[in-house]
Formats: C-alpha cells, sequence, structure tokens
C-alpha cells in the first residue's frame, strides 16, 4: 500500500501537500466568507496545517534518507581501502618473512655482484693499459735516446746544436734524414722547408758525407739568424743556408695558403731530398700542403720527400692529396714512416 502511494505519488507529494494544504485554507476562508460555521471552518485549516506538517517532515525524512545513503556510500570506499592497505601490509610482512629476502634483496644482490665484478674488470684493464703505456713510453723514450746517441756518434758535433724537443724535428727523424744524405748523389740537393736543429744536423751529414748541401727556408728572422749563427758556430756556412722567406698568399689545388715568397725558391732545381717541416700548423689549415705542388717541378725522378708531424689530422689529408696528384707529371708514392715523419719516393713519368 505504502509502495503503491509512493509510486502514485513519485517525487510529486511535497507539491501535492502544499496544494492541499493551499485548498484547505481556501475552502476555510470561504465557509467564514458564506457565513458558514466556524468549528468547520477550523477543521479545514486545521487540515491545511495537517498538510503542511507532513510535506515538513516528509521532506527532512527524504533529506536523512539520502545522507544516510551518502555516509554508507563513503563507509563502503573506506573499507575497501583499509582493506586494500591490509592486503599490501600482509605482503610487505610475508616479503620480510621471507629468508631470502624476497625479489627486491635478490634484484639488489645482483645488481650489487654485477657491479663488484665490473669494478675487479675495471681495475684489472687499468692495471693492464697502465702497463701497456709504460712500455710504450718507455720504447719510444728509447728510440728516441739511441737516435740521439747514433747522430753524436755518426755526425759528432763538436758545439752546440740547437736542442731537440719542441718545434724541431725528433732525433729518430734527423738520423733517418742524415742516413739518406750517405745515398744520396755527389752534388745533391737537400731543401728543408722550417729551419732550425735539423738544418745543423743535415749541414754535417752533407760535410761528413763530402757531398750535397742544404737550402732551408725560414719565414721568421728570429729563427733564420739562430740557424745561421748555429750553422756558423760549427763552419758550415758553405754547406748550408738560410733563406729568409716571408710567407705570401698563395692560391694551389683551388685553396688559399700562406707560403714561402717565391723568389726564395723558384731558383732550386735537382732536388733529391726535400724536407717539409714548416710553415707550422698555426699559420693556418694544411699550411705545408703547397709544398709538394710547388716544389714537384724542382724534383728530381727518385727525390724523397719527407712529411713532419705525419701523425696529426692536417697532415694525413695533405699527404692523401699529394699520393693523389701527379704534379708537372711527378707522382708520389708512400715509402715509409719514421716516428712522426712519412716519407715518399717521386717519381717522373
Ligand atoms: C717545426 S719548426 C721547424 C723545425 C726544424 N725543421 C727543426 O727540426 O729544428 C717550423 C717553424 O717554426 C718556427 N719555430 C721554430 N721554433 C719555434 C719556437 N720555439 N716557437 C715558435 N716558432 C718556432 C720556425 O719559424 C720554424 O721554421
Amino acid at each position: 500500500m505504502q509502495r503503491a502511494v509512493r509510486a502514485l505519488l513519485g517525487s510529486r507529494w511535497p507539491l501535492l501537500g502544499m496544494l492541499g494544504a493551499f485548498a484547505a485554507v481556501v475552502v476555510a476562508v470561504v465557509i467564514v466568507a458564506t457565513g458558514g460555521g466556524l468549528a468547520q471552518a477550523a477543521l479545514a485549516l486545521l487540515l491545511g496545517l495537517t498538510l503542511v506538517g507532513l510535506v515538513v517532515v516528509g521532506a527532512s525524512a527524504r533529506e536523512a534518507e539520502q545522507r544516510a545513503r551518502k555516509t554508507e556510500k563513503q563507509l563502503k570506499s573506506l573499507t575497501e581501502s583499509v582493506q586494500a592497505i591490509a592486503t599490501a601490509v600482509q605482503a610487505v610482512e610475508e616479503r620480510q618473512n621471507d629468508p631470502s629476502g624476497g625479489p627486491l634483496a635478490a634484484i639488489i644482490g645482483a645488481q650489487r655482484l654485477d657491479a663488484a665484478v665490473r669494478h675487479d674488470e675495471l681495475i684489472a684493464r687499468h692495471d693492464e693499459l697502465r702497463a701497456d703505456v709504460h712500455a710504450t713510453l718507455t720504447e719510444q723514450q728509447l728510440a728516441e735516446l739511441s737516435a740521439l746517441a747514433n747522430l753524436y756518434a755518426m755526425l759528432g758535433a763538436d758545439d752546440e746544436v740547437p736542442a731537440f724537443g719542441g718545434y724541431a724535428a725528433s732525433p729518430r727523424t734527423v738520423l733517418r734524414l742524415a742516413s739518406l744524405v750517405r745515398r744520396l748523389p755527389s752534388d745533391a740537393l737537400i731543401v728543408e722547408c722550417g729551419s732550425g736543429s735539423s738544418t745543423v744536423w743535415l749541414a754535417l751529414a752533407c760535410r761528413r758525407a763530402g757531398k750535397g748541401r742544404v737550402v732551408a727556408l725560414e719565414h721568421l728572422e728570429l729563427y733564420a739568424r739562430r740557424t745561421r749563427e748555429a750553422l756558423a758556430r760549427h763552419g758550415l756556412g758553405d754547406v748550408a743556408e738560410v733563406r729568409l722567406a716571408p710567407l705570401e698568399p698563395v692560391t694551389v689545388g683551388g685553396e688559399k695558403h700562406d707560403w714561402y715568397a717565391a723568389p726564395q725558391w723558384t731558383d732550386l732545381r735537382g732536388i733529391d731530398l726535400l724536407f717539409v717541416d714548416g710553415p707550422p700548423g698555426a699559420v693556418g689549415p694544411r699550411s705545408r700542403y703547397p709544398a709538394f705542388p710547388l716544389l714537384a717541378a724542382a724534383l728530381d725522378d727518385g727525390a724523397i720527400v719527407a712529411l713532419d708531424d705525419a701523425q696529426r689530422q692536417d697532415e694525413a689529408d695533405i699527404a692523401a692529396d699529394w699520393l693523389a696528384e701527379s704534379v708537372d707529371g711527378v707522382r708520389l708514392a708512400d715509402d715509409e714512416v719514421v716516428g712522426r715523419t712519412r716519407f715518399f719516393t717521386a717519381t717522373r713519368a
């Protein structure tokens, strides 16, 4: 019955109740106005008031019911959260009680083991590398030292020679150049780009071999003077000359360079040994490239060309270009590498 009434009224009951109350008040007013009994009018008013009271009570009951439902929902969600937390806590407890430490401990353990193995490997590699570097350094130093001793034994030097190290070619390179002098023709012409101690040693080698002469191109007055002074100390003025050749712009192989001023080298003919040790890299990229294109015409057939500092990228590129080029019918072929110097042989077509 109650359900039937609810279904019938639905959510309209507050409106209907208020309408009923209004109707009861209207009826009471009509009774009074038409001279009806006061008792009947009071009854109608009482009915109206009762209906208003019922609507108010019903509305608060409905509100209380909605609040109760909301609270019930919140309680349910809270219960679910508590249960989830309890499950998580239980899982952690189970892991803690696991004698193996659980999956997390296993991962950490494996990583520790991995790190320890890696650490040992790195230490072993470090020791190996240190031993290698030590051995390599010792070998290189030994090679330079023995070249130095060899040079003094072969050529002697009864006065001070500009020191090796820094900008100077290494003893191994100079020793090889000096050895080559012995194999050159009697009227051998040795040309050097960049003067210094190598000029003195080459001149000593010419004097000892009793043949050949050295022409060194030098772009800086200071070093030209120093080398001349060293040559003079050894009485080598008739065997070697230093030509002061300031750098001037030149375009070779489509590239712009600064190279030794032309008047200082255009007269050179029949070069048997060309040592390219200048201009220094600081002058510009591929600063030594012009040597072969500009002096190829002056090289004798079978001449030797030596390019110093061949371990540098610029010089490696220069060497690759020289090997690929044919200038005035002259080509270069790779010969050998001694220390930092790469040797080529020139052939004339
Ligand atoms: C590589 S060095 C030539 C070295 C020379 N062939 C030798 O073996 O002694 C090239 C040029 O660097 C310049 N030079 C030489 N010693 C230098 C120094 N200590 N500081 C700056 N430039 C230097 C000189 O102009 C030299 O011609």
